[in-house]
Parts: C-alpha cells; structure tokens; sequence
C-alpha cells in the first residue's frame, strides 16, 4: 500500500516537473530575428555582457558549470539551448521566468542581440536569418506619413504608412509601429510594436475597455521606430473608440497640476500671504532708511 503510494507521489512528481520544464514561446515571439548581421565585434560585445549578467548562473558555454539551481540553468552553449529559434532565445532572455530573471529593464535590444551572436559562436552549424533593415539610401526623397483607419466591428486601428514623391505615392514596407494613447501623464502603449506589411499596412488591437473621456473618444498618437531611418514620423487623431468614462477630467477640478485658475485654494492663499509679507518687509526697510535719512537731515540743519 505505502509503496504504491509512493509510486503515485513519484509519477505526480515527475509530471508536475516535466509541465514547470517545458517553456513555450508564442510563435510570433519565436519567429523575431535581429535587426543586424552578428559580426566579431557584436560577439565580443555579447561576451562581455555575457560575463557580466549571465556566467553568475550558467557557467561558461560548453563547459556545463552553471549552478545548480532547481530547475538548473541550462549551458547556453548545448545542443538542446541551441535548438532554441533566435526568437525564442530573445524571448526567453527578455521575460525571463522562476530563477532566470527578466531582462527586459537592464538589456537593451542590442544587448540582447549582442549576448545571443556571442552564444551563437558555439554552435558551427548555425546560420543566421537576418531582418530586412530599411536604410535611408532607400527613401532618400519624399514625405512619410501615417494615416489611420478605424475598423470598429473588431476594435482595430489600421495605420497605413505611406511616402509621398513626386512621382505618386508608394507604400513602406518592413517599418515598425508603436502606438500610444495619450495620457496627462505620459503615453499608454497599445497593443505591440508591429510591422508594416508589403501594403504598408499595420494593424493594432484595442483592449476592450480602453478608458476614454466622457464620449469615448481617445487621442492615438503613432510613431515610426526607426528615426535613424526614417527622422521623426508621427501622427495624432481622435477615435471614438474608448469606454466613456464618468470621471472628471484630471483638469477639470481643483488640483496641483493645474493653471493658477484653478490651483487649489489654499496654495493661492498661502502664495498671496507669503508674497504680501515680502513686500510688507521691503517697505518696511525703505520706510526705516527714509527715517534715518529725514534725521540726518535734521542734524545737519540744527549744525550739530
Ligand atoms: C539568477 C540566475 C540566472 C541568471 C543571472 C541568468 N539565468 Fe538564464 N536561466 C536560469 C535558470 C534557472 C533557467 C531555467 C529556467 C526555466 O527553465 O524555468 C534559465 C534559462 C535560460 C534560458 C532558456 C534555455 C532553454 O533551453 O530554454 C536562456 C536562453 C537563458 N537562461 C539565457 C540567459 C542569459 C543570456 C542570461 C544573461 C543575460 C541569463 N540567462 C542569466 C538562471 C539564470
């Protein structure tokens, strides 16, 4: 009985642990590559970040001296971290999970990419798979733009990105979105960055309780990601496309943040107190200095 018993704890065991084990990239993540060709100079870039953030845990690349933690810290360099998809390698590096910490906050991008060219090095058979960059040399003339389009049935914002030339307009294809709505404080990001397809489209999902003002609406603000490429291109609109919210606008009452008008009363009064006992004191002085000089006056009249 006691052994069957144990037998079932082991089984249970073993299953709970290989579930925790299997870590699953969703496949738009695992299919990222880097936007540059790995070179000696990002490898040894890769090293150094690599010996700074992560050989604390994982030991050196192939040579299995990572330390034991539960679940143990695989050896970056081994065939079963080198099957990992570029992707999935960057994904797992930027969340992070249980004892492999996130990375999101202390890498760059580049880092990132830099640290995953380093643990290629050990891996012969790789090859890499490289995102088509746009350049400059490529649109060297013409007016970018980005136009929205509402699609309400499924809450989606369609952007297309569009360069005007001389000779018409041509779509831009490959470039990334960030969308933002825009707060008093700060944008809020929505949905992921995405690419334009070959139309120059993007499409972007609206969480389905997006606060807006009293009627719904919201103020989109979108960006091209590459300013190296592109310079500065954005564009604002207004969608009613928000849940209409009640609440007062932050503006709309008495507060800190607020214009003189309507900064809270005791702030207006303790200003005009402080402003009027300054001054009070000046002419209080000059009132003094004027005495003395009446006196001195006097003094010299009298010839003393
Ligand atoms: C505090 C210890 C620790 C540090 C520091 C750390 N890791 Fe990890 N890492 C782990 C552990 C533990 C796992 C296994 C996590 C799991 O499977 O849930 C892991 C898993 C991974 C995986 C997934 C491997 C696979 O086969 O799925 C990758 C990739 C990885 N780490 C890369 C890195 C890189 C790159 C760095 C440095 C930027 C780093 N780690 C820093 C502990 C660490």
């Amino acid at each position: 009985m006691l052994k069957r018993y144990f037998a079932a704890i082991t089984i249970l065991a073993t299953l709970s642990q290989a579930k925790a084990e299997e870590w699953v990239v969703p496949a738009d993540k695992a299919k990222k590559v880097s936007p540059f060709a790995f070179t000696p100079e990002s490898k040894k870039a890769g090293e150094a970040l690599y010996k700074a953030n992560c050989m604390s845990c994982h030991g050196m690349p192939g040579k299995n001296n990572a330390i034991p933690l539960v679940p143990p810290p695989p050896d970056l360099a081994g065939t079963v971290a080198q099957s990992l998809e570029d992707g999935e390698f960057f994904y797992k590096i930027t969340e992070g999970r249980g004892p492999m910490p996130s990375f999101k906050n202390s890498l760059s991008a580049n880092d990132i990419w830099n640290i995953i060219s380093y643990l290629r090095s050990f891996n012969d058979k790789y090859v890499q798979e490289v995102a088509r960059k746009i350049t400059r040399e490529g649109i060297t003339e013409g007016n970018i733009q980005i136009l929205f389009k509402l699609i309400k049935e499924n809450k989606q914002l369609q952007a297309e990105v569009m360069n005007t030339t001389a000779e018409g307009k041509k779509p831009i294809e490959g470039a990334a979105v960030k969308l933002f709505a825009k707060r008093y404080f700060g944008n809020l990001p929505i949905d992921e960055e995405r690419e334009t397809d070959a139309s120059g489209m993007v499409a972007f999902d609206f969480p389905k309780d997006l606060p807006g003002d009293s009627t719904g609406m919201v103020h989109l603000s979108a960006k091209l990601v590459d300013e190296d490429a592109f310079g500065e291109v954005k564009s604002d609109t207004v969608f009613a496309i928000g849940a209409p919210t009640c609440k007062p606008a932050l503006n709309e009452q008495r507060a800190m943040w607020n214009v003189v008008q309507k900064a809270p009363l005791w702030i207006l009064f303790t200003y005009t107190i402080g402003v009027l006992t300054i001054w009070g004191i000046i002419f209080y002085i000059l009132l003094q200095i004027r005495k003395i000089y009446i006196l001195g006056k006097n003094k010299e009249i009298l010839g003393e």
